[in-house]
């Protein structure tokens, strides 16, 4: 075996992966057409109103493209995927006085939307396995003021829906489900996003969709669906005379730019969701082999797993190295690679500081500060998820098979060189 590139020796892969994002003539047509009919705005010709009926805009056109992709009644399209969190927690009626339950190995905007709308987050811990929000845990972190609960389908992979309702329901608990990883996934039970009583998406530049920024509420409860529609449009009435503002929303629209690509994106995810699937099904089986890889489980109920993130365990005993180490071997052999969080978000001075309080922020000081480092306790799996997880793009997995196992070929060869490479 040659010597590790770190060493000075060849890399294994000498060629970039594929890069994101992908497009094609579909994007440049459709985004040239949007430009020449002068229609930029989804609200040039009406205020239309939750999905239904014919499009009239680009806008309308993706949110029943999406969800008729999903086999949900609306889609609400919006500017940020933390927008659609927001936009959806309000709807269903969290507001101050409330707790909201999410995972705390996720990214911040899961927590700041709960803050966001003035309902504070409780930090549930995941699984081992999956890294999801582990439903054997949620019943210690309900309370009467638990008013959602926001499971994150981490990397891709579906969380335990059917767990996490069984517990919502008969407690009169929203679901919703943060489907920002979750572009094409699915269970048997249905697509991510479409399982709980809302889902979000993110289109944000790193997704597995994406039109740089944007955001969609996917719903099949006609009242949320008329409430984010509303709180998108400034607190507008569809029927009544644009400037009457009846409730306090937000400027969240979705550009008809961001429409017109996202059509296009949707068009070529089915593709996309099948090479990613291939090439981390084929690494779960190659990686279960190296001493010291574990890979990400996969539980019976995917159907499709999005891959947003191709993860895996990293063992530092077994390699006798530590990760950030391990992490420069591989991404010197030419493997893309990182090690994901640094903390658990309940590490942040956000949180340990309480810095939500005041600076127009809508909550109101309980008059005692709340204890977020009581969570390093409560979370054993998560910090340990932040010190030894080894997180792959979801653009790596694009690549051909051939090109693939050079990602297990650069592992294979860091264990069987260990010895060179002691920390
Ligand atoms: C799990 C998760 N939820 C929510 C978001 C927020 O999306 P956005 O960046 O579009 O606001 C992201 C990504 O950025 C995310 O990874």
């Amino acid at each position: 075996m040659s010597k590790l590139a770190i060493l000075g020796g060849p890399a294994t892969r000498q060629k970039p992966f594929p890069a994101w994002p992908i497009y094609d003539e579909g994007e440049e047509r459709a985004l040239l057409e949007v430009l020449r009919s002068g229609q930029w705005w989804s609200g040039s010709l009406s205020y239309g109103g939750p999905s239904g009926g014919g499009a009239e805009s680009k806008s309308q056109e993706f949110e029943q493209a999406f969800a008729a992709f999903h086999g949900v009644r609306f889609g609400l399209a919006c500017a940020t995927g933390t927008a659609a969190l927001e936009l959806a927690l309000k709807a269903a009626g969290v507001g101050p006085g409330d707790e909201v339950i999410v995972p705390p190995y996720t990214f911040l905007a899961t927590a700041s939307a709960p803050l966001l709308v003035g309902a504070i987050p409780v930090f549930c811990d995941i699984e081992p396995g999956t890294l999801n929000l582990d439903p054997a845990r949620l019943l210690e972190a309900i309370t009467p003021r638990t008013k959602a609960i926001i499971p994150v389908h981490f990397a891709g992979v579906a969380a335990d829906m059917e767990g996490i309702l069984a517990i919502a329901r008969p407690r009169g608990i929203f679901v919703l489900e943060d489907a920002a990883h979750g572009h094409g996934g699915g269970t048997r039970a249905g697509r991510l996003g479409a399982l709980g009583d809302a889902g979000t998406f993110s289109f944000q530049a790193s997704k597995n969709m994406t039109s740089g920024e944007g955001g969609l509420v996917l719903t099949d409860n006609a009242e949320v669906a008329e409430l984010c529609n509303s709180y998108i449009w400034a607190g507008r009435k569809v029927g009544r005379p644009w400037y009457e503002h009846y409730r306090l929303g937000w400027n969240y629209r979705i550009t008809e730019f961001q429409s017109a690509i996202l059509l296009q994106q949707l068009k070529r995810l089915p593709e996309q969701t099948a090479r990613r699937m291939r090439s981390g099904y084929w690494l779960n089986e190659r990686l279960a082999q190296v001493p010291g890889i574990e890979p990400m489980a996969v539980p019976e109920w995917v159907t499709e797993h999005a891959f947003h993130l191709y993860i895996f365990r990293f063992d530092a005993e077994a390699f006798g190295m530590s990760r950030e180490r391990f992490l420069e071997a591989l991404q010197a052999e030419g493997i893309p690679c990182s090690g994901g969080y640094s903390q658990p978000l309940y590490r942040n001075p956000l949180f340990v500081e309480n810095n939500f309080w005041g600076n127009g922020a809508p909550l109101t000081p309980p008059g005692e500060k709340i204890d977020y480092l009581r969570f390093v306790e409560q979370c054993p799996v998560s910090e340990r998820a932040c010190r030894e997880a080894v997180w792959i793009e979801h653009r790596v997995l694009l690549a051909e098979p051939e090109e693939i196992a050079d990602i297990a070929r650069a592992i294979e060869k860091i264990y069987f060189c260990r010895g060179d490479l002691r920390d």
